[in-house]
């Protein structure tokens, strides 16, 4: 099995739309200089949401200017949200060429996020998918609350299955398990995908976990044995959802990269460069960041010692 791990960088979007500071385009940019440096390759650089609702992402066609200007050759390949066909229209006409769309497991969850009942946002899902199949975008589908929703709790493994197959029979390219809330354990993660690994290939999945109780690396490393190379993560730990109460950040990207590279895994990131987009990560938000291993880190540097695997 593949030792390789596709990292898709979420921090300028689900790490910045709920900052209670206003991030300029400027600074947004900035961030993505550095996490570019880096030689991150996948970025959720923005989403097509009503501005109303997500203040913080109403720069979305400056900061996809701005990134296509400094990819200056590398590859990278930019996703953004969109919620509706509204979202949809507006992505393309900035060139967009993936998208990421929103299922939430809930009725509950869909109506705070989407202001949708679950069989609408899953009838959105539908065409979404199907416009994108038509116009060659490629898209992703998140199962939102797949652990728990944050207003109804846990949700059977069977719903999240068979959202899955719903979107997957429809067109989806990936499906990405969404732990919106970090409500999760491995144990679950383990259940999940003994159920959707029975029915389809491992490539067809990216995990997406929130570290709100500490369990984000053991399910990642979960998700990974049981063969799931894509995963989501944010700089510094950047994050929450400003409609799931008691969301926090993303698992830390810099926390992802060392366990896996310290594992025998690739990314294709230099990890010590990912300190320089912390730091930017930390100004920007006038907020103290950083993944679990930073202490560690700092001390490192303070001693002059070189950061070994
Ligand atoms: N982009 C920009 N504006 C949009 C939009 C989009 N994708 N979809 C709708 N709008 C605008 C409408 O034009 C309307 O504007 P107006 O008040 O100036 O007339 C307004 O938003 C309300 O439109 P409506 O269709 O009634 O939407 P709504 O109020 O039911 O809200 C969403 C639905 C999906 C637009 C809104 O809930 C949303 O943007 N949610 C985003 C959630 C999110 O980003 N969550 C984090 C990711 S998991
Ligand atoms: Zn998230």
């Amino acid at each position: 099995m593949s030792t390789f791990v596709e990292i898709n960088e979420v921090g300028l979007r689900d790490g910045l739309q709920n900052q209670s500071k206003a991030i300029n385009t400027e600074q947004k940019l900035r961030l993505a200089e550095k996490l570019i440096d880096a030689n991150i390759k996948f970025i959720e650089a923005t989403s097509f949401v009503s501005p109303k609702a997500v203040p913080q992402m109403a720069d979305n066609s400056e900061v996809l200017k701005g990134l296509e200007k400094l990819q200056q050759g590398k590859e990278i390949c930019t996703t953004v949200l969109v919620p509706n066909m509204r979202g949809y229209d507006n992505a393309m006409q900035n060139n967009v060429n993936s998208i990421a769309i929103v299922l939430a497991t809930t009725d509950s969850f869909n109506e705070k996020n989407l202001n949708m009942s679950l069989e609408q946002t899953r009838a959105v899902c539908r065409d979404l998918i199907k416009q994108a199949n038509k116009d060659g975008i490629k898209v992703r589908t998140y199962i939102s609350g797949a652990c728990a929703c944050p207003y109804d709790g846990k949700q059977p493994v069977s719903l999240v299955k068979a959202l899955c197959d719903e979107m997957i029979e429809t067109g989806t390219d990936e499906i990405s398990i969404a732990d919106t809330t970090g409500a999760g354990s491995p144990a679950q993660i383990a259940e999940i995908f003994e159920s959707l690994l029975k029915a389809y290939s491992t490539d067809l999945f990216n995990v997406h976990f929130h570290d709100t109780r500490g369990q984000a690396l053991a399910m990642c490393w979960e998700a990974l044995r049981l063969g799931i190379r894509k995963f989501d993560s944010s700089i510094a730990g950047l994050g929450g959802c400003p409609f799931a109460p008691g969301a926090k950040g993303n698992i830390a990207t810099e926390d992802l990269v060392y366990m896996l590279h310290s594992s025998g895994y690739e990314t294709g990131i230099d990890f010590t460069k990912l300190f320089d987009a912390i730091a930017v990560a930390e100004e920007i938000t006038q907020a103290k960041l950083g993944g679990k291993i930073m202490p560690w880190v700092y001390t490192q540097q303070e001693k002059g010692r070189n950061i070994v695997f």
